[in-house]
């Protein structure tokens, strides 16, 4: 029997009710509208007032398991990925596996911040593949309010909270599902964008919290300086080895940190701008929910069809970067 396929058969996502508009910013910081949006692409991102990550996973899970029609009992695996875990332990996974009730699954939490979900969505292919297991679901979850400074004007006006869940299972068509990945690190960029504190190098102490270490730092610029060419740079690279050019893709999927940054990676690509799912405006950076969320907005709309050639793309802390290029295998209607 041949390798078998993973392919995402649901997708569902959630995103708390509180609005963190550009105007209340103006209110709160030295900054404005105007330079908000032209400098970003951002306009407005959710808030998580009460509850943490594996609040936000969990809705979004049990929205992709009600789209596919099947209970949280059927899931095997449940992988998180995540830079905003409700706590360092137990698991995000294990408080939803608990939250949703899926007896059956285990699971665990994966950190590579904004390249999260792709380094999931691998992680969790591979298990489809081998056969070892039917039915993975991997969810984004951050809850960036937690660990932004609202009085650091370079971040706050960053990021939001949000949830986005996919779940894989085997596809008898090798035409569809995940057809090629390309995963990058490079270690030596966490000089520019990390949280120093509450880890085993730096426990929280009245010191720690005090100086900010409990807070997201980042070097906007310098880390800007490599994303824009790391993210175009995977992304032509993908098309380039599978031997396909923009005209033959139908969305391209990027993480949603700069509108700058997509715009660029999209040009390099040669993709039409109508060919690029983009929600920054509307929810900012949510680290590891972006692109799922921007998958399951898209299907839910009815926009993202069986057939189609996407390339999903990102770049965030660590250094993480990646590209997978998939075939969508489900329309909303014939679900
Ligand atoms: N409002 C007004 N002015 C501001 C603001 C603000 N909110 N923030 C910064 N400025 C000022 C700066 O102080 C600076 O002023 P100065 O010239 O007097 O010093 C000026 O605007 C320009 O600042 P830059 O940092 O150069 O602005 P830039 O155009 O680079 O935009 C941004 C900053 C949006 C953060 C951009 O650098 C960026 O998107 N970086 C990459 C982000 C990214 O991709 N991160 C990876 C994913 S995140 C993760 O993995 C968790």
């Amino acid at each position: 029997m041949g390798k078998k396929r993973a392919t995402i058969t649901a997708v569902g996502h959630y995103v708390p009710d509180r609005v963190l508009t550009n105007a209340d910013f103006e209110k709160m910081l030295d900054t404005s509208d105007e330079w908000i949006r032209t400098r970003t692409g951002i306009r407005e991102r959710r808030i998580l007032d009460d509850g943490g990550s594996s609040d936000l996973a969990a809705k979004a899970i049990e929205a992709a398991l009600e789209n596919r029609g099947i209970s949280a009992e059927e899931l095997d695996v449940i992988i998180v990925a995540t830079v905003t875990p409700d706590m360092f332990f137990p698991s995000t996974a294990c408080l939803i596996q608990e939250k949703i009730k899926a007896k059956n699954a285990w699971g665990f939490d994966l950190s590579a911040a904004c390249s999260g979900y792709l380094y999931a969505l691998s992680v969790g292919a591979q298990f489809v593949e081998n056969g070892t297991h039917k039915k993975v679901i991997v969810v984004g979850a951050d809850k960036m309010s937690s660990i932004v400074d609202y009085k650091d004007r370079t971040t706050a006006i960053l990021f939001g909270d949000a949830a986005a869940a996919t779940l894989l299972e085997a596809t008898d068509d090798n035409s569809f599902g995940i057809q090629d990945t390309i995963l990058r690190a490079d270690g030596s960029g966490g000089v520019h964008l990390h949280m120093r504190g509450g880890g085993s190098l730096h426990p929280s102490t009245h010191e720690t919290v005090d100086e900010g270490m409990h807070y997201l730092y980042q070097d906007g610029k310098a880390v800007f300086k490599v994303a824009v060419v790391g993210m175009a740079d995977v992304s032509a690279e993908i098309l380039e080895r599978n031997n396909l050019t923009g005209a033959e893709v139908d969305w391209l999927v990027p993480h949603q940190a700069n509108l700058r940054i997509i715009d660029a990676c999209a040009n390099r690509m040669g993709l039409d701008k109508s060919k690029v799912m983009i929600n920054i405006d509307r929810y900012g950076n949510t680290t590891a929910a972006t692109i799922p969320l921007c998958l399951s907005e898209w299907w839910q709309a009815g926009k993202l069809r069986k057939g189609q050639r996407l390339v999903l793309s990102s770049f965030g802390a660590g250094y993480t970067w990646g590209s997978i290029l998939m075939r969508w295998s489900f329309d909303k209607a014939k679900q």
